[in-house]
């Protein structure tokens, strides 16, 4: 049974230690589903003011949802849409303080305002995406899209 103790300390402190947790989670399993379910909820439950929290798998040919909290979502996601689509096609993160200031931002959840997307790279291959969505403006900052990045590589670690 694996239980999340709170976080503490700076936010990076946070971070680290939630990114400890989630190298715990994924320790000895190669399975991505597997993974991405319990990276999900593992971050969905440990961050606040989220409501989407989740991966998108690349199929070879456009995006399509995996493991997730929150509610339903967009099934499929061509590379040249949305935040997701930017996210993976550039292979950069997509720090998005304002959803409806992006071109293109595909609006899963009319609650999002916010919305944070580390691409997933294996050596050359483009694996997915991780998406995080916000009820708040603004919510994630550089302290976020580094955390998130580092759980985003446990993941990606772990995929062997
Ligand atoms: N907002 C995303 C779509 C996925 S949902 O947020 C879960 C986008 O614009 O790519």
């Amino acid at each position: 049974m694996f239980s999340t103790s709170s976080l503490t300390g700076s936010k990076p402190e946070q971070y680290a230690q939630l990114t400890a947790q989630a190298r715990a989670l994924v320790h000895g399993e190669r399975d991505r589903i597997a993974n991405a379910a319990n990276l999900a909820a593992l971050v969905y439950h440990a961050l606040p003011h989220l409501n989407w929290v989740g991966f998108y798998f690349h199929d070879g040919r456009e995006l399509v949802v995996g493991p997730f909290q929150g509610l339903p979502a967009c099934v499929r996601i061509p590379l040249d849409k949305g935040v997701c689509g930017a996210a993976a096609s550039q292979r950069v993160t997509q720090r998005i303080e304002d959803v409806d200031a992006f071109p293109g931002h595909i609006a899963c959840d009319a609650a999002s305002r916010s919305e944070l997307v580390v691409p997933l790279v294996q050596g050359d291959a483009l694996v997915g995406v991780f998406d995080l969505d916000s009820p708040l403006l603004a919510r994630f900052d550089a302290d976020d899209q580094a955390g998130l990045e580092a759980i985003a590589a446990v993941f990606v670690e772990a995929l062997g």
